[in-house]
């Protein structure tokens, strides 16, 4: 069992690059089926979910293989098999995007239902009812496995009551080989929704409007592999821009794309660091104390959930008592336990969180309960007075790719710790 041990306090300063980002990938390595021959995807992070993604695409008959550093060759031509079980899903959220991406080529997927964090409940009815608005019969077997089925899938017009990044995605997946014109309307406009559709254009489809209120895709026969670029991770590089606030510390954020940090960039400014906006970077300096500031998660350009435990950490040694509003999930507050062993002061009342500042946090053993509570851990444990070990890790590693390298880098006291050195310690 592995660990990570911080010993806090230490600013953190130098050039940090960013990786591919998580949930591009989550869509874009699926979506390579509808080639149905081979595409070329660079940027491609070193996380575990890239690897989950892999093993599903492998286990259906694509051949994968990596081709330089963070660059895969992915043949879908001689996919055959269109069940995906729920071994193979169960970590992994994305894993619906391979029944819109099944569907769309073969017109017909059997796939588990998707792990992932557990940040309350996550239906996924929005994406069955846009599978079946495009023809598809749409059953759900034992309630565990989603079995859909179209003879043709046909263009139409889909309204999402809600605002969601993977029934938007599917939706897409879904229709590209559709016959006629779909229409997406309030669909999620999230960096990661833009560069699937940029993708499946660069495959040979005809989408527009992704980005905007209404997504409009007509439909093409076939579709052709391509090379492609994953766009750079807005969460990881806003986790690193608040760990750079957090410990007043100096740090260029290499390889982003500034506009989509925009939301994190404001939030930062409230809260007294500098953020300079280069053209693929940006640059935080802390400042000795932050301010108190209000945060409300919404879709984007909103301020993004995924940034909320991560802001959370940061606001809890401000100057003052900041609220904190998520609208997205029903349980992301689950982090605010773990923060409460480090000296935070935290309330949580239904989908409010109020922060009351303290001076310091205090190392403590900690463990991340989801992805991006486990972002919010590393950072607390590098602001936090002495050392904190961080427990479950794996959560970490479904979405930083080479986390514990970067912060070092940038001079963190961090490092893998194994039971071993833990009995160690504790002796
Ligand atoms: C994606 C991201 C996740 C991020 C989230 C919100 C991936 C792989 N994951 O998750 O990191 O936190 O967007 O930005 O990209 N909903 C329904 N019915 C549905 C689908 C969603 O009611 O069929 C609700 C959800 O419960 C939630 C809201 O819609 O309240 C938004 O969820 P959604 O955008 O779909 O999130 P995910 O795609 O699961």
């Amino acid at each position: 069992m592995k660990k990570i041990a911080v010993r806090g306090g230490r600013p953190l300063r130098g050039n940090v690059k960013i990786s591919g980002a998580k949930n591009a990938a989550a869509a874009i390595l699926p979506a390579t089926i509808l080639a149905g021959g081979k595409c070329v995807i660079e940027n491609v992070p070193g996380i575990s979910d890239v690897t989950y993604a892999l093993r599903i695409l492998r286990s259906l008959g694509a051949k994968v293989r990596p081709v330089g550093k963070n660059t895969l060759e992915i043949d879908t031509a001689p996919i055959n098999d269109f069940a995906v079980t729920h071994e193979l899903t169960r970590h992994m959220r994305a894993s619906y995007y391979f029944i819109g991406a099944l569907l769309g080529r073969f017109g017909q997927a059997r796939v588990a239902m998707p792990g992932g964090c557990n940040l309350g409940v996550r239906p996924i009815d929005l994406h069955e009812k846009a599978f079946a608005a495009l023809g598809a019969e749409v059953e759900t077997e034992e309630n565990a496995i989603i079995s859909v089925k179209a003879e043709k899938l046909i263009g139409k017009s889909i309204y999402f009551d809600v605002v969601s990044v993977g029934a938007t995605a599917n939706a897409m997946l879904a229709a590209v080989r559709a016959e006629g014109r779909t229409e997406i309307e309030n669909p999620a406009k999230e960096p990661h929704i833009v560069d699937l559709a940029n993708f499946l254009n660069a495959m040979g489809a005809n989408i527009r409007g992704a980005g905007t209120d209404i997504i409009r895709v007509d439909g093409v026969s076939e579709l052709h592999g391509c090379t492609w670029s994953v766009v750079p991770d807005q969460i990881e590089a806003g986790t690193y821009m608040v760990a750079a606030a957090a410990t007043g510390g100096d740090v260029m954020i290499e390889n982003v794309t500034p506009k989509h940090l925009e939301a994190i960039t404001a939030k930062l400014r409230e809260s007294g660091a500098e953020v300079e906006e280069g053209d693929d970077s940006v640059r935080v300096i802390g400042c000795e104390r932050p301010a108190k500031c209000s945060v409300k998660t919404m879709p984007h350009p909103g301020f993004p959930t995924d940034m909320q435990p991560q802001m959370a950490v940061l606001l809890s040694i401000a100057n003052g008592t900041s609220y904190i509003t998520e609208s997205i999930f029903d349980n992301r507050f689950r982090y605010v336990d773990q923060l409460a062993r480090m000296g935070a002061v935290v309330k949580v009342d239904g989908k409010m969180a109020v922060v009351e500042g303290v001076e310091n946090l205090m190392g403590a053993p900690v463990q991340a309960d989801d992805l991006r509570a486990g972002a919010a851990m590393l950072i607390a444990g590098l602001v936090a007075h002495g050392q904190t070990e961080i427990d479950r890790i794996e959560f970490i590693e479904r979405g930083y790719e080479d986390v514990v390298e970067k912060l070092r880098s940038l001079g963190a006291d961090i490092r893998y710790i194994h039971d071993k050195d833990t009995a160690i310690l504790a002796s």
